[in-house]
């Protein structure tokens, strides 16, 4: 078996939050933005700078923008896509992985809100997405999922004048194919929502990576765990983080997680 174990001396493990997670049975861990930011993808804020500066979430995430302008949208979530696709999954993801093989567990359920892939890329296969995935299309008018057709973007001018990609069209119904990926306005799937809840309720742990928290409903989470009695800890390097009650851990995910699960393990025995 592999341990991806980042071996960091003396790097300061909260005792609790080990304790935590060697008597939890079931533990769920929700992720944000931050737990890909060591894998070089952007959190939300920060893809906003550079070439796509002059555009707000308003353009670029709702389905007005895409009906607005599809090709300006499209190649928005093109260029993400690609840099997922160049990104590899970081010690933090592994550490997760790990978690759920090594601990004995009898479930690690991972919630992200992420649209990247590096959680399956690290092995984990119980990952709900409740944001959606820049991996899996579909069509505008139907419905229908669509298979990624690899687009020639060679040729795009790097000063974005066009960093436009028209969508592919629907080969069922010849509607435009949009993002597989949850809007800002949207809905999320109730699948994958319900099948949140339920893990969160059943869950003895919750550990919170790399959110702001803003995003609602994925935001209310950490208020149900605690509801039904689970302890939160909430793991973000940002210190101002209103994280209320909670315990927090001011660590990244990349050295935080693979230190409590190396923790863990050590403390086993
Ligand atoms: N990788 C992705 O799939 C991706 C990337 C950008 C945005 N999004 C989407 O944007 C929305 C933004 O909400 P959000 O709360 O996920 O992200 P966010 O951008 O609002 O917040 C990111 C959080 O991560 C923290 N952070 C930064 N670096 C970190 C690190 N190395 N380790 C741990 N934490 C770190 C920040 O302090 C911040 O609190 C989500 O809906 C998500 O779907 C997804
Ligand atoms: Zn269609």
């Amino acid at each position: 078996m592999n341990i991806h174990l980042q071996e960091e001396p003396g790097f300061f493990v909260p005792p609790e939050l080990i304790e935590g997670v060697r008597a939890a049975r079931r533990i769920v861990v929700l992720t944000g933005a931050g737990m890909s930011a060591e894998s070089g993808i952007p959190t939300f804020r920060d893809a906003l700078t550079g070439l796509w500066s002059k555009f707000d979430p308003q353009t670029l995430a709702t389905p007005e923008g895409f009906k607005r302008d599809p090709a300006l949208v499209w190649g928005w979530y093109e260029a993400r896509r690609r840099g997922v696709m160049r990104a590899v999954p970081n010690a933090g993801h592994l550490a997760l992985h790990d978690l759920s093989t090594l601990h004995g567990i009898d479930g690690l359920t991972i919630v992200t809100q992420n649209v990247d892939d590096l959680h399956e890329r690290a092995g984990s296969r119980q990952v709900i997405h409740l944001h959606g995935s820049l991996f899996a299309p579909r069509c505008l008018a139907c419905g229908r999922p669509t298979e990624h057709v690899e687009q020639d973007a060679a040729g795009l001018k790097d000063d974005g004048s066009d960093r436009a990609i028209p969508p592919p069209r629907c080969q069922h119904c010849g509607g435009l194919v949009r993002p597989g990926v949850v809007w800002f306005g949207e809905d999320l799937s109730q699948q994958e929502w319900r099948q949140a809840l339920e893990r969160v309720r059943e869950a003895d742990l919750l550990l919170v990576v790399g959110t702001s928290g803003k995003v609602y409903p994925a935001s209310r989470l950490p208020e149900i765990a605690e509801n039904n009695g689970a302890p939160v800890w909430v793991i973000n390097p940002d210190p101002d983080l209103d994280v209320g009650a909670w315990a927090v851990w001011n660590a990244t995910a990349a050295t935080a997680l693979p230190a409590l699960v190396g923790a863990c393990i050590a403390e086993k025995g």
